[in-house]
């Protein structure tokens, strides 16, 4: 069964499209399992708190964000998907990729050793990229009212991790479905029901 990942920079639209997407799916018969990175664990929520809130150096943050996804593929994403279930996933490692790489700016080759390692080839099956102008993002988050230690982040940061996202979009076509996340709710639905009719 499909290992589905949502990516895109923060208030590209992911988590409004996600429980509709499982919903679709279920409503086929099908196990689906909703998830989310970093987290997705108890160990991993933990991580998670400390990753949106507590100052910390580069490495150790794409450290930590490893550290939760190996207890994610272990405890979650593999059991679901041997048994069948598809799998959502709000944001993988195209997110630590997009943020950690492009964002913050550690090298590429540090984060495949990383990558290899926890995943051991296992990659998403599709990936739905959520892509928006920064300024369109950043106009939505306005109305929310904390401001994790991402979301604070200028917008040139997150100028870096949107052509990163697209790059590897280009780099891995066979997976990637780019979604023009400027649209209306209702469009966009329109465009995910015929990928899903697709899988
Ligand atoms: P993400 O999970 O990618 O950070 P959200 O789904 O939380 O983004 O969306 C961020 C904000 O933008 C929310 O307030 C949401 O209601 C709004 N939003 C999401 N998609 C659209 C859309 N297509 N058009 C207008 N507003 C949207
Ligand atoms: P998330 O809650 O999905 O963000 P939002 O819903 O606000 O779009 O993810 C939390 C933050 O973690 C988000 O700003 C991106 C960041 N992140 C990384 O920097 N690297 C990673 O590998 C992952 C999974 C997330």
């Amino acid at each position: 069964m499909p290992f589905i990942t949502l990516e895109g920079i923060d208030g590209a639209g992911k988590s409004t499209h996600l429980a509709w997407l499982a919903e679709q799916l279920r409503a086929r018969g099908d196990e689906v399992v909703v998830t989310r990175e970093p987290g997705g664990t108890p160990l991993g929520e933990a991580l998670r708190g400390l990753l949106l809130s507590e100052p910390m150096h580069i490495e150790t943050e794409a450290l930590l964000m490893f550290a939760a996804r190996r207890e994610h593929l272990d405890r979650v994403i593999l059991p679901a998907l041997s048994r069948g279930a598809y799998v959502i996933s709000d944001r993988f490692t195209d997110a630590s990729f997009a943020y950690q790489c492009g964002g913050r700016g550690i090298d590429e080759d540090k984060l495949r050793v990383l990558e290899d390692w926890v995943q051991d080839g296992l990659q998403p099956d599709l990936t739905l990229l959520f892509d928006v102008e920064v300024a369109i993002a950043s106009q939505r988050l306005a109305g929310n009212g904390n401001l994790d230690r991402f979301e604070q982040e200028k917008n040139d940061f997150f100028e870096r991790v949107r052509a990163q996202y697209l790059r590897r979009a280009q780099q891995y076509p066979a997976r990637f479905r780019i979604i023009n996340g400027a649209r209306s709710v209702e469009q966009i639905r329109d465009e995910l029901a015929a990928i899903l009719n697709l899988l």
